[in-house]
C-alpha cells in the first residue's frame, strides 16, 4: 500500500530498465514446478530445500515422481524453460529476466517474508569473467539509479578441480572443533561444509576457518582476477568477502551478495553467481550459467530508508456539482488525461465543501468546478489549491492551465 507499493514498484521499474538496456528478454516462468527439480537444483543440503519448500496437495491419482511445489527461487524453472525450449541445443547464449513472487516457509521478519518479490537474471552459454563482471555493474547501475547505499561483496568458491580440496580442508577444520559447532553445523558438516563458513552462530569458529581463495586452481585464480579488474576498470565499488557462501548449492567460481544496512539482520537485498553445470545437471547441455535475484521487497526498504518515494501529485480533482454537468465534467476529465494530464474525478453525490476536502487530501494541484451555471457559460471554475485562489477559466483551456501550474511546481 502508498509509499511501500510506490518504493516496490520503483525497483521493479529501475530493474526492468537497466536489464533491458543490457539486452535481456523477459522470461514469465510459473508459480509451480515439479519438487525434484528444486531437489535436484536449489540442492537436497540447502535450507530452501530442507526446511522452507511448500508443497501442493497432490491428487490421490498422481504419481510421487509428480509432486509438485510452489517456486522457492526462479533460477530452476527458467533453466527448465530453457532446456524445455530446446534452446540449450538450437541457441545457447541467452540472456533472461523474470519477475514475481516467490514462497518460502521462514520465520517471518523485518525484511523476510513467506512471500516475497524476486526481480532476476540468468545468463546462459557465458563462460567468462566479463558477464560476471557485467551483473555487478548492473547491479551498481541499479544503486545509482535509487540512489541508495549498498556494499558489494564478492567471493570466488573454485570449481569441480579445486573444490575438493577447500571442502576436505574445511571438513577437517569442521571436525577438529566438532565439540564447538553449532546443531546445524553437525548436521550438514560432511554433506555441505561450506555452509560452515556463512553459519550465524559459530561465527568465531568461521573466522578462523579455511578460505576458498586460498585454495583456487590456476583457471578459477584468473577468472576472479578479471572480474575484480573489469569492476575497478568500471569504478564498481565492492568488498572481497572470503566467508561469502551461498545457501543455496549450485554455486561455483563467482559468487556475491550485495548488503545493505537499512534491512536489518536480512542484509542481503541481491544475491547471485556463477553456476556452470547446472544445466547439464538438469538434463541440458554442458553449459555455463550465471544471474543474480534482488529481493525487491527488501530494496524497497532500503529504497524507503533512503526518504520518501512520492507519488506524482494529481494535476486536479474534478467536481461535478449536479446532475447536468456530470457529463461535461466526465468529457473534460477524458480530454484531460488525453493530455497526460492526472485527473481524479470525484464523487458526485456529495457537497462541494466535503469535495474541496478531498481534493485537499489527494494532494491535488488543482480543484475544477463545474456547476449548472459554468456549464451555461461555458467556463470552469479553477482553483489553485496550493495558493488558495480561484478564478473562471473557459473550458477549452483548462488543460493548458493545468499544464502551465504543473511546469511551475512539478512534484
Ligand atoms: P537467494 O539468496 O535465495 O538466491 O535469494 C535472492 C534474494 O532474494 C535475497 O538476497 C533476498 O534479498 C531475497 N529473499 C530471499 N528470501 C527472502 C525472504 N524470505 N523474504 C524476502 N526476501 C527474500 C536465489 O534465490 C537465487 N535464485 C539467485 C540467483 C539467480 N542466483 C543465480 N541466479
Amino acid at each position: 500500500m502508498g509509499p511501500e507499493a510506490r518504493a516496490v514498484r520503483r525497483v521493479e521499474e529501475c530493474a526492468r530498465e537497466i536489464v533491458e538496456r543490457h539486452g535481456f528478454n523477459e522470461l514469465r516462468i510459473p508459480l509451480m514446478e515439479r519438487l525434484k527439480l528444486y531437489q535436484r537444483s536449489s540442492g537436497e543440503t540447502s535450507d530452501v530445500v530442507q526446511k522452507q519448500m511448500y508443497l501442493v496437495q497432490q491428487h490421490d491419482d498422481a504419481a510421487e515422481a509428480d509432486a509438485v511445489a510452489l517456486r522457492p527461487e526462479g533460477t530452476p524453472g527458467v533453466i527448465r524453460a530453457y532446456i524445455e525450449a530446446g534452446l540449450d541445443r538450437s541457441d545457447p547464449e541467452q540472456r533472461f529476466y523474470y519477475s514475481g513472487p516467490m514462497l518460502r516457509y521462514e520465520r517471518p521478519q523485518k525484511g523476510r517474508f513467506r512471500e516475497f518479490n524476486q526481480f532476476g537474471v540468468e545468463v546462459f552459454g557465458r563462460g567468462d569473467a566479463a558477464i560476471d563482471a557485467e551483473l555487478l555493474i548492473m547491479i551498481d547501475e541499479l544503486r545509482q539509479a535509487l540512489n541508495v547505499e549498498l556494499e558489494i561483496q564478492i567471493n570466488s568458491l573454485g570449481d569441480v578441480n579445486c573444490r575438493p580440496a577447500f571442502r576436505d580442508a574445511l571438513l577437517e577444520y569442521g571436525r577438529a572443533h566438532w565439540s564447538e559447532l553449532c546443531d546445524d553445523c553437525h548436521q550438514r558438516l560432511d554433506r555441505n561444509p561450506l555452509r560452515l563458513l556463512d553459519c550465524k552462530i559459530d561465527v568465531k569458529l568461521a573466522e578462523g576457518a579455511p578460505k576458498s581463495l586460498d585454495y583456487l586452481c590456476e583457471p578459477c585464480r584468473v577468472h576472479f582476477a578479471t572480474v575484480e579488474r573489469l569492476l575497478s576498470g568500471a569504478e564498481v565499488r565492492y568488498v572481497v568477502n572470503p566467508r561469502l557462501v551461498r545457501g543455496l548449492d549450485y554455486y561455483m567460481r563467482t559468487a556475491f551478495e550485495v548488503v545493505s544496512s537499512a534491512v536489518g539482520s536480512q542484509s542481503a537485498v541481491v544475491a547471485g553467481g556463477r553456476y556452470d553445470g547446472l544445466v547439464e545437471a538438469l538434463g541440458g547441455a554442458a553449459l555455463a550459467g550465471t544471474g543474480f535475484a534482488i529481493g525487491v521487497e527488501r530494496m524497497a526498504l532500503v529504497l524507503q530508508a533512503s526518504g520518501i518515494v512520492a507519488e506524482g501529485r494529481p494535476d486536479a480533482a474534478l467536481i461535478a456539482l449536479g446532475e447536468a454537468s456530470l457529463l461535461a465534467a466526465s468529457k473534460l476529465g477524458a480530454d484531460l488525461r488525453r493530455r497526460g494530464l492526472r485527473v481524479e474525478m470525484l464523487s458526485p453525490e456529495r457537497g462541494l465543501k466535503a469535495l474541496m476536502r478531498r481534493a485537499g487530501r489527494l494532494g491535488a494541484r488543482a480543484a475544477v468546478i463545474i456547476g449548472e451555471d459554468e456549464l451555461a457559460r461555458g467556463v470552469v471554475q479553477l482553483r489553485d489549491l496550493d495558493a488558495s485562489s480561484q478564478r473562471e477559466v473557459a473550458l477549452e483551456l483548462v488543460g493548458r492551465e493545468l499544464e502551465a501550474a504543473r511546469n511551475s511546481s512539478p512534484d
